[in-house]
């Protein structure tokens, strides 16, 4: 009998491989942003290091677009941020009207519920954005709804709910609004004040061109006014808005140990994004997404997303008959260095999800992706025209910069 105890790789040196990611976040991060996190630790009361805070801070309301003070990054990812905006939104026996149209509305629902809210779910075809009628309906139905939650930006289906709308029937109805702009933010237009959204929040993997590991959260005026009035203390102690905003605040008052590196990578990479231009990283997004749509329906590869409502960070295609989803990923990555990401929930092994953004929002990925896939497809029966998908999605690249095509 052969040993079959695997050799430890603990005292191995560990180099990953450059993968190209173009799955639903982590995006591929920029030197720039990975240097920065190899500067020299800072204690987090260090006075040097409440100017990294503050420049954060400032930098993510210029990217949210809002003055609100509460406008900072949580040391946690996206889900931390939805535990946040709950937690501290809800008491026990309050209602909440989660417009449930893909993975992360369900994570929601699920959040809010745990807050013991009564928690009533709108479902929406996956694939489809939120549609008004229905949420107008629940509002009239239901009195005393303390807030709205949506998903501004849907990964697990590649859609894109329009806000202002939304916002304003549940204002109407003295409903707060909860917006998850994990995969929106700096991919898509999203206007905090002008919008009156009251809480937003996102993730730094994605669109902001950071590692994982921070979630930048902002609190509107009528949101703090909520807080501010709880009668019964927040569940969450690492999430305790008031307790966060001692620290963020000229107090410094110690909550927590910060990221710091993680924080030193944030404030490059949004220095990255607000030298590029909040308005030009958005149609930078807008316009790999059409190269990329055009290159896969080139391909006789259809798109989950209901068109006028597509997600431009991240594409839903559909995995044509026959194919195995695992095998083309795992071909991808192994041949390739390109990943992508598989279906989750409902479209599970029915749909691959490719992510075009921050850093790997390029059209040199698109092209990448799109002739990998027309070595791979043939092989596994799947004929492809050779060239076909990269020559449509040049000429999507090009009706784009005269402007004759905005997804
Ligand atoms: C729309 C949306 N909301 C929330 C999350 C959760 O974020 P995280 O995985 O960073 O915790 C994600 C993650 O992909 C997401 O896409």
């Amino acid at each position: 009998m052969t040993n079959t105890i695997p050799t430890p790789t603990y005292l191995d040196e560990f180099s990953p491989p450059q993968r190209i990611l173009l799955g639903p976040g982590p995006s591929s991060v920029h030197p720039r942003v990975l240097q920065a996190m190899t500067l020299p630790l800072l204690g987090h009361l260090d006075p040097q290091f409440f100017r990294v805070m503050d420049d954060v801070c400032e930098m993510l309301r210029q990217v949210y677009r809002t003055e609100n003070f509460m406008t900072v990054p949580l040391s946690s990812t996206g889900t931390g941020a939805m535990e946040a905006a709950c937690v501290n939104l809800l008491e026990p026996g309050d209602a909440i009207i989660i417009c449930r149209n893909g993975f992360f509305g369900d994570r929601l629902a699920d959040i809010a519920q745990r807050c013991g809210a009564q928690t009533i779910i709108l479902d929406f075809e996956w694939g489809q954005p939120v549609a008004l009628p229905a949420l107008a309906d629940a509002l009239e139905r239901h009195a005393n709804v303390k807030a709205v939650g949506v998903v501004h930006g849907e990964t697990s289906t590649g859609i894109l709910t329009p806000l202002p709308e939304i916002v304003n029937l549940a204002h109407r109805h003295n409903a707060l609004i909860v917006v998850d702009a994990v995969t929106s933010l700096g991919g898509h237009d999203l206007r905090m004040d002008e919008w009156d959204l009251d809480v937003c929040y996102s993730g730094t993997q994605k669109c902001l061109g950071a590692p994982p590991g921070l979630a930048p959260i902002s609190f509107g005026p009528r949101a703090m006014q909520v807080i501010n009035r709880r009668a019964t203390p927040v569940q969450s102690f690492y999430f305790n808005l008031k307790d966060l905003e001692s620290y963020w605040n000229q107090t410094r008052a110690y909550h927590h140990t910060t990221p710091i590196s993680m924080t030193y990578a944030l404030r490059e990479s949004l220095r990255m994004l607000l030298e590029e231009g909040i308005e030009n990283r958005i149609r930078r997004h807008a316009r790999v997404a059409a190269a990329l749509r055009a290159g896969l329906e080139a391909m006789g590869i259809g798109l989950l997303a209901a068109a006028g409502y597509r997600l431009n960070p991240l594409t839903t295609a559909l995995i044509p008959e026959g194919i195995e989803d695992a095998v083309v990923r795992q071909r991808l990555l192994a041949d390739y260095n390109i990943e992508i990401g598989g279906g989750l929930g409902q479209v599970r092994g029915r749909a691959w999800r490719i992510g075009l953004m921050g850093e790997s929002a390029k059209e040199t990925n698109v092209f990448a992706l799109l002739s990998a896939l027309e070595q791979i497809l043939p092989t596994l029966g799947y004929e492809v025209a050779s060239g076909a998908s990269l020559s449509a999605a040049q000429r999507a690249l090009v009706d784009y910069a005269d402007g004759g095509v905005l997804p």
